[in-house]
């Protein structure tokens, strides 16, 4: 008998990363809490009806049935001290503090520590108030990015190519309340331009291991047009980033990070995803995220070849862990939405039948069980195909051949996930 994990979670990220702990060996058993009707469709995963800030019957759950050690996939658990209330209750979970989260809940937060460590990222001011923010906006001129401090499901982020956007932005956080109290301060940083690639690392509170590096598409429509996402597709490796990059991200942005959160006295244990951007004056930081990114882990972990969940249970017991990754070929998936995400989504969409390959996957997000259509769309990003194959090239012609031979009436994707590395 191998291990029980439950994963805390419902989409697309929370199904691979059950597959892939499944995949491993060691674990023999998945729940994941709340989860999708979509992934209950594989062997070996069990959906169970609680939210994921049910902290009090999660925590029955896992002792009532014996799990072995929790999973947190999603920010908001994360933020709201999870991984503390199950500490006190004696159960392992694998994630960040609700103090060291604050590295994503706080885009102010991450940027003063940033800035104590000289960890490179975009010159910025914090504000509270309308007025000297608009005043630094008038003084500093275009382009220019605005961002909610809190948690703004990827929505806080007004990239201003001029100085009335930027105001119309403080308007909605100031005076309109858009973002609730995420919009009760302001970060305001200088635009960088270059491309943009996701650096996520396992780490155990002083050291950490660095998974291959992915590339996210967080616009909308093809060509990068229309509103920001939570993401539409993803590919791994990215080879118009070199190597050389990496590495110095890796130095100079994730060892100073994880030595200063331990040095300061919130050691971060987890994943720490670091979203870069490659400047012509080397890598910097555009967001920190307190785990796995969506959709970049649907794409990381089919190339590990280690086993996820022995890797985990390592850190969890204070052991090394070892995480090992496909060196060759590529991995490239793409995001089914509804209709109308990410600002009037339109539910309902029946899911057709999806089959794939060994080397493919289908990983379920929004998605519904209706007793005449079987599954359908119930929320923006429905799910996710992804494939390996020898070169992105082929894996993104053969993720489309999926995906364009589906019905996808009411739902749609981008045609263009991977274009950067082809056109590189
Ligand atoms: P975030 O939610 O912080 O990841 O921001 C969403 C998106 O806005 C990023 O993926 C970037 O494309 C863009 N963005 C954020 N900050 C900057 C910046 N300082 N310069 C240019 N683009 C940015
Ligand atoms: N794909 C970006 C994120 O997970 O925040």
């Amino acid at each position: 008998m191998g291990q029980k994990v439950l994963v805390i979670g419902s989409g697309a990220r929370e199904h691979a990363i059950a597959s892939a702990l499944l995949r491993g060996g060691s674990v023999s058993e998945v729940a994941v809490a709340p989860g999708n009707p979509g992934m209950a469709l594989d062997e070996g995963i069990r959906v169970v009806s609680l939210g994921s800030s049910n902290q009090a019957a999660l925590i029955d759950f896992v002792k009532d049935n014996g799990y072995d050690w929790v999973f947190v996939g999603p920010e908001v658990p994360l933020i709201e001290g999870i991984v503390d209330a199950f500490a006190k209750a004696g159960i392992k979970a694998f994630g960040p503090s609700k103090a060291a989260a604050q590295i994503e809940g706080s885009k102010d937060f991450a940027k003063r520590l940033m800035a104590r460590h000289n960890i490179p990222t975009a010159k910025y001011e914090t504000f509270d108030e309308l007025e000297p923010a608009v005043a630094y906006v008038h003084e500093h001129g275009a382009p220019i990015v605005v961002k909610a401090d809190g948690l703004a499901a990827g929505k806080g982020v007004t990239v201003a190519m001029d100085e009335e956007t930027a105001v119309k932005a403080l308007d909605d956080i100031f005076v309109d309340h858009r973002f609730g109290n995420a919009g009760a301060k302001v970060v305001i940083e200088d635009f960088l331009e270059g491309q943009e690639f996701s650096l996520m690392s396992f780490v155990n509170g002083t050291e950490f291991w660095p998974m291959p590096i992915s590339q996210d598409h967080k616009r909308a429509y093809d060509n990068d047009e229309g509103p920001n996402t939570g993401g539409m597709g993803a590919y791994s490796p990215v080879p118009q980033i070199p190597q050389s990059v990496v590495d110095t991200a890796i130095e100079t942005i994730v060892r100073p990070t994880v030595e200063a959160m331990a040095a300061e006295g919130t050691p971060f244990t987890g994943i720490l995803y670091a979203g870069l951007i490659a400047t012509a004056d080397g890598p910097k930081v555009i967001e920190f995220n307190a785990r796995f990114g969506d959709p970049e882990t649907e794409v990381v972990l089919p190339r590990l070849t280690s086993d996820l969940g022995a890797g985990i249970n390592a850190i969890l017991n204070g052991e090394t862990p070892t995480f090992e990754w496909k060196q060759d070929g590529a991995t490239l998936g793409v995001v089914l939405a509804s209709k109308g995400y990410p600002t009037h989504v339109i539910k309902g969409a029946p899911i057709p039948e999806i089959t794939v390959d060994a080397d493919s996957h289908v990983y379920y997000a929004g998605v519904a069980s209706d007793a005449t259509h079987g599954l359908v769309a119930n929320s923006g990003r429905v799910l996710f195909v992804e494939t390996s194959a020898e070169s992105i090239k082929a894996a993104q012609d053969k993720v489309y051949a999926i995906l364009d031979n589906l019905d996808t009436t009411g739902m749609f994707y981008r045609h263009d996930i991977g274009a950067k590395a082809l056109n590189a």
